[in-house]
């Protein structure tokens, strides 16, 4: 049986991955911070799929989280075979008047827990010669965004991270999957104090069940990067067309409360 570890597993997303993966008889490993949230997960997800589900309760938000996590993998004895790389978060505001703390905690969780999480529990799965890693990017990846300077950048390091680690292990049986999801129905949104923002009032969410289920599917494919929807796409692919600077000016508008 494949056994998958999924960060940010108690809400939005990545719960929903877990119903997913459930649903296809994986052994799961939850992981965020939420203990209570991921015991309620676990005691559904076993009682619906029969599956063996594991909780491990952390905060991966500083330099030595992965390190941790590893530690309690190998104490469990347990081996991945899948690493969906998607807790996250954001802030809305101007970088000058962000609290740097927080700041600090986005780059160890959206950048630093992800590239030493993908680091440590890669070598058993080239061992193996199989392994499929999925990294939540964002549609936030592909250009500079003003109002959320740190988060833009972070997601921005995570598709290329993701485009050049799936380079390298070509050949290997080690496939790496950036998912890029737009707005997207989640308690990201509030976390992010992003409530009253344009995009998010006027463009309608896409729920998360339906971008996880993009998501897995991309993964199983071996899709290097994922952009879910059609705007969403054309979004994306359409800004290399235009200058750096113009695009900035464009998201500063969109990110704009209204
Ligand atoms: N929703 C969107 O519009 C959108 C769009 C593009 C990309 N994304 C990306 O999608 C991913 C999932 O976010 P979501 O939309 O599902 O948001 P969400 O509902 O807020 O879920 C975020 C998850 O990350 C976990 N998390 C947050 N801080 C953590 C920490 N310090 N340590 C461990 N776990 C932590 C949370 O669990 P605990 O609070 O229990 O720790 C939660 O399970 C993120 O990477 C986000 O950037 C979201």
């Amino acid at each position: 049986m494949s056994t998958v570890l999924i960060t940010g597993a108690s809400f939005g997303l990545g719960a929903d991955f877990a119903q997913l993966f459930a649903a296809d008889k994986y052994e799961l490993v939850l992981v965020a911070r939420s203990e209570d949230r991921l015991i309620e997960l676990k005691n559904q997800l076993e009682a619906k799929y029969k599956v063996t589900t594991n909780v491990i309760a952390c905060d991966l938000a500083n330099g030595h989280a992965a390190f941790t996590l590893k530690e309690a993998l190998d104490k469990k004895g347990l081996s991945i075979d899948v690493l969906i790389n998607n807790a996250g978060f954001g802030d809305f505001g101007l970088f000058a008047e962000l609290d740097p703390v927080r700041q600090q905690h986005m780059i160890d969780l959206n950048v630093t827990t992800l590239t030493l999480l993908t680091r440590l529990l890669l070598p058993d799965m080239l061992k193996r010669k199989q392994g499929k890693i999925l990294n939540v990017a964002s549609t936030a990846a592909f250009q500079p965004g003003p109002l959320m300077a740190v988060y833009f950048a972070t997601k921005s390091y995570v598709l290329s991270f993701s485009l050049a680690l799936a380079n390298e292990l070509k050949g290997t049986g080690v496939t790496v999957t950036a998912l890029c999801p737009g707005a997207t129905e989640t308690h990201f949104v509030k976390n992010a104090n992003l409530d009253d923002s344009k995009l998010f009032k006027r463009m309608k969410p896409a729920t998360s069940m339906e971008v996880a289920q993009y998501g897995v599917k991309a993964l199983h494919n071996g899709k290097v990067v994922a952009v879910h929807g059609f705007i969403n796409s054309l979004m994306a692919w359409s800004v290399r067309f235009f200058p750096l600077t113009w695009q900035t000016a464009v998201v500063r508008k969109i990110q704009e409360k209204v």
